[in-house]
């Protein structure tokens, strides 16, 4: 089956700055796929490639089977891209905004009643006829959405599309495209709100300093690494300090943060076992107050695999 998004040994510096070194992915048709990193990672540069708006060094990228660059045309129908930077014509309507870029893919009037239900969608029915300048932030992104679907794309990328986007629209808008995806159309999306990577995506790949560090399904990453945290309150500030005396030092290896009184310890799949754990504490003396344990999220996994990435 042709791949929605398959990338091969893409390379792309900008002068000494290596901002992909040599990236593989393929994206299957149908899939909601997250690509997360830290700031800098590579990921808007990966979509500038993907959507034609940056020439890579090397590699090649095909959309549907079309190469980006070749099949230009081609695979950038089969495309969506709503992108970071909030970029737009300040001297049109959202109406008008949408019928160019309809325009742009050689559609016209018939096309109209889709601009509707977007408007709708997106609730920018009764915007439809003001000036872009004069909306806010978070309408102009709505905006920046709803253009990027106007010609119903298979393939829909989003580079942090609710970046400054208050909790209504981001229910909104995440709703909307969990029915795209249900319809069969591709979405990938860039987020650093991790709980909504962890709600949505399917598959994962985690970038940093421009190579894939990670890929795998949620539940993988969410079942590898860290597998728990356990929250302690420990009673004094005494036995917090005497704490490396209390417990063994296997046990103090997996303290991973102290503030006050309350002493964080990682647990990692297989090896550790929290009963072993509450024992150790339990036959030093020490007096626990409260006591929380976590199961790790997608923060907890992006935090662990990148510092190790960036500290090897
Ligand atoms: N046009 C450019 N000229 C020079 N350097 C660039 C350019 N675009 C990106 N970079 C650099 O390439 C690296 C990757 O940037 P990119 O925008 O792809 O990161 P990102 O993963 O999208 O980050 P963020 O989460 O902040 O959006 C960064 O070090 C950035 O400074
Ligand atoms: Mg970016």
């Amino acid at each position: 089956m042709t791949a929605a998004i398959s990338i091969s040994n893409l390379k792309k510096s900008f002068g000494t700055l290596e901002a992909l070194k040599g990236i593989d992915l393929t994206i299957n048709k149908g899939e909601f796929f997250g690509l997360l990193g830290p700031n800098g990672a590579g990921k808007s540069t990966l979509i500038n490639i993907i959507a034609g708006l940056t020439r890579a060094d090397s590699g090649e990228v095909t959309v549907l089977g079309h190469n980006v660059v070749v099949d230009y045309r081609c695979a950038r129908a089969a495309l969506g891209v709503v992108p970071q930077e909030l970029v737009f014509d300040a001297f049109f309507s959202v109406r008008e905004v949408l019928q160019m870029q309809s325009g742009y893919f050689g559609l016209g009037k018939e096309n109209d009643a889709w601009i509707d239900e977007l408007l709708d969608a997106l609730k920018l029915d009764d915007k439809a006829d003001t000036n872009m300048r004069a909306l806010s932030g978070g309408m102009k992104r709505r905006v920046l959405i709803a253009q990027a679907l106007v010609h119903k794309p298979e393939v829909v990328i989003l580079d942090e599309p609710t970046a400054g986007v208050d909790v209504e629209l981001r229910k909104l808008l995440w709703g909307f495209v969990k029915q795209l995806n249900r319809q069969g159309h591709t979405i990938v999306l860039t987020t650093h709100y991790l709980e909504e990577a962890e709600d949505l995506c399917d598959r994962i790949a985690i970038l940093n300093h421009g190579e894939v560090i990670a890929l795998d399904s949620k539940e993988s990453l969410l079942q590898s690494e860290i597998c728990s945290t356990l929250h302690l309150t420990i009673k004094t500030a005494t036995e917090v300090s005497n704490l490396s005396q209390l417990l063994p030092p296997p046990f103090m290896a997996k303290v991973k943060q102290i503030e006050g009184c309350s002493v964080r310890f990682e647990l990692h799949k297989e090896q550790d076992s929290i009963g072993e754990l509450l024992a150790a504490i339990g036959a030093s003396g020490i007096e626990v107050v409260d006591l929380e344990t976590k199961r790790a999220d997608l923060e907890d996994v992006f935090v662990e695999l990148t510092r190790r990435n960036s500290a090897s």
